[in-house]
């Protein structure tokens, strides 16, 4: 790809996201003249995103996932790995090219109030963008807001409220407008309906998927809730204490899971395989370990009801296993259960 190019005009053929090895690892200071520790969030992460394409990142709370997200979205620098977006290194790319990327890799939280400034009407929350980043004049910018306003789904008259005067769907949906202002490339979604009632969840994923559709984004796309992801992603990766477990399509993996990590998450998931028919968080039985004393072997060998002396032992490398990738010595054995 040319040097010159920041971001590409057509949607690329390849991935536009590529991530190889991608680690995080956080000092963690413990006061005056005391050895830090260090505590490895995420532990070389490999996966591509392409446009037009969701992967989801699911795995219990403190498994990385939204270190994963700060690492993609350029918020952290990673500690090692590769990370490349729209054909740029993102890591040590030159600082011109990765600054272009700030535009192509837009975030959404969880919580959209707290990152909607409550003095600002939404026009001007929408136009802010506009207004540092591209040339328009003020009634440009205006056009390309209420534009915005009505491809996610808000009205005209919306325009000059201001965020506490609308609901927490209405809110999400501002958000995911101020995202997609610079036509990104890569919307980085960081558990966008976690906080919003089950049957305004359906209706944002709704607008996610549709918005995807006719711009061409690519999601990587944050949550613990395996019904969320069955409805919004392409491909998976599960993650656990900072690893991938495994990944690959999501038909593949929710049909059938070949990881014992990935079996418990979806018994535990109401509507799902094994279901128990309650809504809750992933619950698994016996205790998270810590990411600062992990297993040395399996990272799940603690909590497996498969366990043996080679998973205490050894640690599974993530391989080929029929149609994805799994980290378990024993995946094969799940391929006919
Ligand atoms: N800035 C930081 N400094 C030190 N440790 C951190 C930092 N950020 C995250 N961690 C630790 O890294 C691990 C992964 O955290 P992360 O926030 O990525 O998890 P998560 O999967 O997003 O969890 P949740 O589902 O609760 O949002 C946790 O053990 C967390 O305590
Ligand atoms: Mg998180």
């Amino acid at each position: 790809m040319s040097t010159t190019a920041i971001i590409p005009t057509t949607l690329p053929t390849g991935p536009v996201v590529e991530a190889r090895n991608l680690r995080q690892v956080y000092e963690i200071r413990r006061g005056f003249m005391r050895k830090s520790d260090h505590l490895q969030a995420v532990g070389g992460v490999s996966f591509s995103v392409h446009a037009g394409k969701t992967l989801a990142v699911v795995g219990e709370s403190g498994c990385g996932k939204s270190t994963l997200a700060r690492m993609v979205s350029l918020i952290e620098t990673p500690t090692g790995g590769e990370l490349t977006i729209t054909g740029i290194d993102a890591v040590n790319g030159a600082q011109e090219e990765r600054k272009g990327l700030r535009k192509a890799v837009q975030l959404v939280f969880q919580n959209p109030y707290g990152s909607l400034n409550p003095r600002k009407k939404i026009g001007a929350i929408l136009e802010a963008p506009l207004e540092i980043n591209t040339s328009l004049n003020a009634e440009e910018r205006a056009a390309k807001a209420r534009a915005m306003l009505a491809m996610v789904g808000l009205r005209p008259e919306h325009y000059d409220r201001y965020p506490h005067m609308f609901s927490g769907g209405q809110r999400q949906r501002i958000a995911i407008a101020r995202a997609l202002m610079l036509n990104p490339t890569v919307v980085v979604a960081d558990e966008p309906v976690s906080a919003l009632d089950v049957s305004i969840q359906a209706q944002v994923l709704n607008l996610l998927a549709d918005l995807q559709q006719s711009m061409g984004l690519a999601y990587l796309f944050i949550s613990h809730d395996l019904g969320v992801v069955r409805h919004i992603a392409h491909d998976v990766l599960v993650m656990y204490l900072g690893h991938a477990v495994e990944q690959g399509e999501k038909n593949a993996l929710f049909n059938r899971p070949l990881h014992p990590y990935t079996q418990a998450l979806l018994a535990s998931t109401p509507g799902l395989a094994g279901s128990t028919g309650v809504r809750q968080r992933i619950v698994l039985k016996g205790e998270l370990p810590s990411p600062l004393n992990p297993p040395t072997g399996c990272v799940f060998s603690t909590r497996c009801p498969h366990v043996t002396d080679r998973c205490r032992a050894e640690r599974p490398q993530l391989r080929e296993v029929a149609d994805r990738q799994v980290a378990c010595h024993y995946a094969e054995n799940f391929l006919t259960a």
